[in-house]
């Protein structure tokens, strides 16, 4: 009788812990997610697609955040780093233009380049600078002016290709500078 008591017990015991292990790794599961304040992405793509008329998806609202978005607290701050977004990538832009200005000389195809080049220049250290400037300040009438600004620029250079019929080395790079522009008016119109 006491031997199965005792074994019944201890038996009890040892289901006790396995369970207590369990939960606790639950427990560590749930606060590691939660230990970390909720992400203010999500919802801020959400809202932002919902203003930006087509002009880019929340998926790739979402991907352009993914690893950028670290302290931001709302859609304000998300706005300013779509603007520096934008700001990275046109730089990069730019320099590939020169890089593919450099093999080539005359023809259609460099004319192309060199007025992308000029467009870029433009957003690179005329716009941009001060869309950040304004969009940092809170100004976002001037910031979505500015921005816009910036979302035509690739336009017009994929324009001059369309037109004469050349295909664009930079159709990639003008989409998505055209889409983080957008992304970041969108977010501004939200902020
Ligand atoms: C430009 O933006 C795209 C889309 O978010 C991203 O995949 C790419 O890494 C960016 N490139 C640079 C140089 O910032
Ligand atoms: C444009 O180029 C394509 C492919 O090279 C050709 O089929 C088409 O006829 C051209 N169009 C014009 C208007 O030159």
């Amino acid at each position: 009788m006491v031997t199965t008591k005792s074994m019944a017990s201890s038996f009890t015991n040892r289901n006790n812990i396995v369970w207590l292990v369990g939960l606790l790794s639950i427990l560590l599961v749930v606060s590691d997610v939660y230990g970390e304040p909720p992400s203010v992405v999500p919802s801020a793509c959400k809202r932002a697609y919902a203003a930006s008329g087509g002009s880019f998806t929340e998926d790739f609202c979402l991907s352009a955040f993914n690893g950028h978005s670290a302290g931001a607290a709302d859609n304000a701050d998300l706005a300013l780093i779509a603007v520096d977004l934008a700001t990275a990538n046109a730089t990069a832009t730019e320099a590939k233009i020169d890089t593919l200005l450099g093999g080539s000389g005359a023809g259609a195809l460099s004319e192309g380049l060199r007025l992308c080049r000029e467009l870029y220049n433009s957003v690179v250290h005329v716009y941009q600078p001060k869309c950040h400037a304004a969009v940092k300040d809170g100004r976002y009438v001037d910031g979505k002016l500015c921005l816009r600004r910036t979302a035509q620029a690739p336009v017009e250079c994929e324009r001059w290709f369309e037109q004469r019929n050349v295909s664009s080395p930079v159709t990639r790079e003008d989409e998505i500078l055209a889409k983080l522009a957008n992304l970041a008016i969108a977010l501004t119109s939200i902020a």
